[in-house]
Order: structure tokens, then C-alpha cells, then sequence
């Protein structure tokens, strides 16, 4: 792939005296010049409330915020009326969590896994606790999900399913179809937390097959504050709105009120418009790279670091050691060394990458660690990013010696 930082004005930028080499792409990703137009194109020239006025401005707003949910359908392979524009992953598993538990029954249960982000974990936590649910959890073995262990665990009473496509620790990416087989046979929801592989990896909803996936646009090159809610749109239509206001109903009386279709009936009050835009310029850049290209480079990197990585001696791998459903999200520990000292003294040679328990404290102590250094990619990142990473791991070694 060629290089690609020079559509990234942020990356040309030097950090400590140093190039800035970026390796916390699972954090958030840099965005390209196209997106940041697009965005400052539509403060300059489009600006207006949507769906909401007759002025030239207000079309033309309009007609850019409904083409977002066109792209960003076309992305996964859904219809645009099955996407909703979110506040990003968390907001839609909130959403989730409040909306579907809403009709079950006390003791219900509700399956996650070991490795889940705080976001896909506490949300269920909580309503849990709220309307007398149990939660049930699949472990992990060897860095992957126990499938043997998690195929026990469905009963009658399992309403729904909800698992990380790809960790945002390990790397590792669970076979969704799989359990989405199996959970289906048990009338059990499939909700899937995209966070991490739609930016990576083509991700195909029909194929997949499951009821609800989210994601954040940030970590796809596109804008904070915006996300996607995907859901089937027989299921959408069945369920109530999570938020009420402006934008999303029919009519309204005194007594009473009715919806808008979907999605426009889970979009209360003045969207995120600029962010959708940004997102759907993200989504168009990522489609013209081809998610396929982005998807084999930075395979090839995260082949290249973890053959480099290997041989570094104190250092593990926390996650799978080879490519094979894995992404580009590579854990370590050094021994003796705290992965915030390695945070700070990589920082001090202008590479940012991640130190800590990467909002996964449960994964954490499963695993019987701490945290973890985490790097991670995109299509931005090159070979000479890694050696310059590998280089001054080795220093903080000599440094802590
Ligand atoms: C797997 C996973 N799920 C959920 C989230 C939460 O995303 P956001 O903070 O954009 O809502 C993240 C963010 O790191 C993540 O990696």
C-alpha cells in the first residue's frame, strides 16, 4: 500500500524533537484531509437544522445528513434505514441494554464474555441489577473465547448475546457466525460491539447475521461524537424509542404521541450533522483504499511487530501469536517494567501508544495481570513506524536494567 501519512496533516508533526510515530490507533485514529473538509465544508457553506426547514440550507443539510446513513449503511451491507447515528459504541450499547431487557422477565439472562470493553460490560451490568437479570459470561482460554465452555452456557432463559467482534486487548476476533448459529437456535439476540473491526476488516451484516452491531466512528478515521447503531429492521420496528424529543415523532397530543419510522424515531433532537458528514467522508476514503487492502497491510504489520516483538527477551505477547482471526491490536508486557514507565519513556521518542488495563478490568484479572502496552494500527502505519517502535522498547530495557 503506498504511504499514506500525507493525507494525515497531524502525523506530519514531529513530538520531544522527534517524527510523531502513532501506534493508539484502537484509542482513536487520526483523520485525513478529506474528512476534515468535509466537515469545514459544511460549516462554511451547508449549515442549517435538518429535516426540519424548506431553505435551501436546510435541503442541503438534510440531503447530506440522509446520504451519512446511505454510505455508512453501504459499509456493512445494511439499508439505510437500519442505521441510527449515535454518540458512538457506548451510547449504542446503553441503548441496547435499556431498550431489550425492557419486556424480560426476572432471572433472564443475559450472556457477554471475559474479554469485553467496560462499554459492552457495564451497561448489562447495571440494567441487570435493575430489573433482576443474570448475567453469564464466557471465558477465555488461550487468548480465545471457550467455545466448548460457552456452548453450556445458552439456556431458555438466554435472551441475549452480546460479544466484541475484535478485542480491543488481545486482538483476537471471535467467529460471531458461530455463536450466532447457535444463539439463534436458542432464540437468543445477537448484538455484536464493532468498535474494533469495522475500521479493520469488511464487515458484512447479512453475512454475519446478527440482530444489532455498533461502532464509533473515531476509531475509522472519522469525527468524535458519531456513531453507528445498525439493527435489523424488523427488530427495529418492534422496538420503543430510547430518547424522546424533537425530530422523531409523528403527532403529538396532550395525552399521547406516535413515532416516525426508523431510524428517524431513535434520533431525537438535533443530531450530530457535522459528524455524520465527517463519517461518511471517513467511510468513502476507507472505500476507496478498499477495506480488503486495509485489511491485508495491516495484517502484514502486525506479522512484521510480533516477529520483532518475540524476540525481544522479558517480553509477552498477551494475545494470539500468530494472524489468524486476529487484528491489528498487539498487547505486551516487559518483565520488571510498569507500562506506564514504557508509555512515558516511548512518549519522550515520539511514539504514543497505550499503557494500562484498556478500559477491560475484567479481562485484566482473568488473565491475572495488571495491564498491558498496547499498540495498534491502521493504514497509516508502515514498517519503519515498527522498527523505530522495536529500537526504543530495547532502550527502556537498557534504560530499567
Ligand atoms: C471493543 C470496544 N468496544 C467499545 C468501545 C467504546 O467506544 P467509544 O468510547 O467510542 O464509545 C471501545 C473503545 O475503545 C472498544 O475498543
Amino acid at each position: 500500500m503506498k504511504d499514506l501519512k500525507k493525507d494525515f496533516p497531524i502525523l506530519a508533526q514531529t513530538i520531544h524533537g522527534k517524527a510523531l510515530v502513532y501506534l493508539d490507533n484502537s484509542a482513536t485514529t487520526q483523520k485525513p484531509k478529506q474528512v476534515i473538509k468535509a466537515i469545514t465544508n459544511y460549516y462554511e457553506k451547508d449549515n442549517a437544522n435538518v429535516h426540519r426547514g424548506v431553505h435551501e440550507l436546510s435541503m442541503r443539510a438534510s440531503i447530506a445528513y440522509e446520504n451519512a446513513h446511505e454510505t455508512l449503511a453501504e459499509c456493512i451491507h445494511a439499508d439505510a434505514d437500519e442505521i441510527i447515528f449515535t454518540k458512538g459504541t457506548t451510547e449504542g450499547l446503553n441503548f441496547l441494554a435499556e431498550v431489550l431487557t425492557e419486556n424480560l422477565q426476572e432471572r433472564d439472562e443475559i450472556l457477554l464474555t471475559e474479554m469485553e470493553h467496560h462499554s459492552n460490560f457495564v451497561p448489562w451490568q447495571q440494567i441487570a441489577k435493575k430489573r433482576k437479570l443474570m448475567i453469564k459470561i464466557i471465558p477465555v482460554k488461550n487468548y480465545r473465547l471457550d467455545l466448548t465452555k460457552a456452548k453450556t452456557l445458552f439456556t431458555k432463559k438466554t435472551k441475549i448475546l452480546s460479544l466484541t467482534h475484535m478485542s480491543n486487548v488481545l486482538g483476537t476476533i471471535n467467529p460471531i457466525k458461530e455463536l450466532g448459529e447457535i444463539a439463534h437456535k436458542n432464540n437468543t439476540l445477537v448484538v455484536v460491539d464493532a468498535a474494533q473491526s469495522v475500521p479493520h476488516m469488511p464487515v458484512n451484516v447479512k453475512d454475519l447475521d446478527c440482530d444489532f452491531l455498533v461502532f464509533s466512528g473515531h476509531k475509522m478515521l472519522g469525527p468524535t461524537g458519531i456513531g453507528v447503531l445498525y439493527g435489523k429492521r424488523k427488530l427495529l420496528e418492534k422496538i420503543k424509542p430510547y430518547q424522546y424529543g424533537g425530530g422523531m415523532v409523528q403527532e403529538v397530543t396532550l395525552e399521547n404521541a406516535s413515532w416516525q419510522e426508523t431510524p428517524w424515531k431513535f434520533e431525537a433532537g438535533t443530531p450530530n450533522i457535522a459528524g455524520a458528514i465527517g463519517l461518511a467522508a471517513a467511510a468513502n476514503y476507507l472505500t476507496e483504499i478498499g477495506m480488503r487492502n486495509i485489511e491485508a497491510h495491516t495484517r502484514e504489520l502486525t506479522t512484521y511487530a510480533l516477529e520483532q516483538l518475540k524476540q525481544i527477551h522479558g517480553l509477552t505477547i498477551i494475545g494470539p501469536e500468530d494472524t489468524k482471526d486476529r487484528g491489528p491490536v498487539i498487547s505486551f508486557t516487559l518483565h520488571g517494567i510498569h507500562p506506564h514507565d514504557i508509555g512515558e519513556i516511548l512518549n519522550q521518542e515520539g511514539i504514543a501508544i497505550r499503557g494500562g488495563k484498556h478500559c477491560a478490568i475484567p479481562l485484566m484479572h482473568a488473565l491475572n495481570i495488571d495491564g498491558t502496552n498496547r499498540i495498534s494500527f491502521h493504514l497509516y502505519n508502515t514498517k519503519k513506524d515498527i522498527d523505530i517502535l522495536i529500537k526504543a522498547i530495547k532502550k527502556t530495557k537498557e534504560i530499567f536494567q
